[in-house]
């Protein structure tokens, strides 16, 4: 080989080896190979040499150039490894770090919700739902509450635009008590149904919001009578509060879709919040024996079947619970206020394990 052939081999090659990152490299690889590089210059230069001396030298120069394409693929390998081990370096993560995420926790409405579940779904009560716009037939007329019936004036109720198909009056419910109406026309009876969700109505202070839960409760049968009515809620309020012997009053009400209507006070003490004692009463819940009007509204003979119903409201159930003042901050989406009165989604409520 030249010597000046020797010499752009050592030169190339020491700059390749000198070569740190693929910016440098790539400039060897230009300056070696590329269009004006000398090698390529001198193969150009072949066609004008003579035949035998073409062949002959055109041999050196393309063994050459062969040699320095294999050197510099080579080193780019060897900068492309180099170049991901730093990268992994950089991105590593100590898997021996404690985590700093916090995990996500259970709103302690949606825990009272599984807790009820819970409860009622071992007595034999399935969940049913309904829409949170509704009609005024379903929040009011089917329960019996007629168009100038002063017990729609207690609701404070949030009305919406008629329905432009079947100009019916729309509302956002004010109560869980649709779902009775929903489920009666659907469902052939026997039937027992719990129906947690929202309700709404225009009120707003430290115990209420306009936007707030109840539960609905409904028992269809033949023969249902008070004694199942009081059965029923004194072992669920007794199993949600976890106090075996919580004192319960039974007091009669008005409601215009029960006869009679019962309302559902436990004891407790007004000054401490404590649960169980005699020294107060606290109303909780709202039930009686279903109207025979409202259970003729949705086709179920009166003289055949027989039902009770109730509705409580989940906030206070929840408040009472687990010692909450405001019923506000249920909705404010505050996370310290979460991670303090917070579930574990790890923890689920189950009735083996005891509420
Ligand atoms: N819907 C009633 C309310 O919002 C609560 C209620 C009372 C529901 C008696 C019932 C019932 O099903 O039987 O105040």
């Amino acid at each position: 080989m030249d010597n000046d052939l020797e010499i752009l081999k050592q030169e190339t090659l020491s700059a390749l080896d000198k070569a740190q990152d693929l910016r440098e490299w790539d400039a060897v690889r230009v300056a070696a190979l590329g269009k004006s590089a000398p090698l390529t210059q001198k193969l150009k230069e072949l066609g004008k040499l003579a035949p035998d001396e073409r062949k002959e030298r055109g041999a050196i120069l393309n063994n050459l150039r062969q040699e320095l394409t294999a050197a510099i693929e080579t080193k780019k390998l060897i900068l492309e490894e180099v170049a991901l081990q730093k990268k992994l370096s950089a991105e590593a993560v100590d898997i021996s770090l404690p985590v700093s995420i916090q995990n996500g926790l259970i709103h302690p409405l949606s825990r009272t919700i599984e807790e009820i579940t819970a409860i009622f779904g071992a007595m034999g009560f399935t969940v049913a739902e309904g829409p949170n716009i509704d009609s005024d037939w379903y929040n009011f007329s089917a329960l019996n509450i007629s168009e100038y019936h002063p017990a729609r004036a207690d609701h404070d109720t949030f009305y919406l635009p008629s329905d432009p198909l079947n100009h019916q009056q729309r509302l956002l419910r004010t109560q869980t008590s649709t779902v009775q109406i929903r489920t009666l026309l659907k469902e052939e009876p026997p039937i027992r149904i719990i129906a947690p969700g929202r309700t709404y109505r225009a009120d707003h202070d430290a115990t209420h919001s306009p936007m707030f839960h109840q539960c609905e409760g409904m028992v269809v049968d033949k023969g249902i009578t008070l004694g199942h009515l009081k059965g029923c809620l004194v072992d669920f309020l007794r199993a949600f509060f976890g106090i075996p012997h919580l004192p319960i009053r039974f007091r009669s009400s008005y409601f215009p879709f029960t006869e009679p209507s019962i309302e559902i006070d436990i004891g407790w003490n007004r000054k401490t919040g404590e649960l169980g004692g005699k020294s107060d009463w606290l109303e909780i819940l709202g039930s009686g024996m279903m109207h025979a009007r409202v259970l003729a509204n949705c086709g179920v003979d009166p003289k055949e079947w027989q039902a009770f119903a109730f509705g409580v409201g989940l906030e206070r159930l929840t408040m009472l619970k687990y010692g909450i003042a405001d019923l506000r901050a249920f909705f404010e989406s505050d996370v310290r206020w979460l991670r303090h009165y917070g579930f574990s989604p790890l923890k689920p409520a189950s009735m083996h394990e005891g509420l």
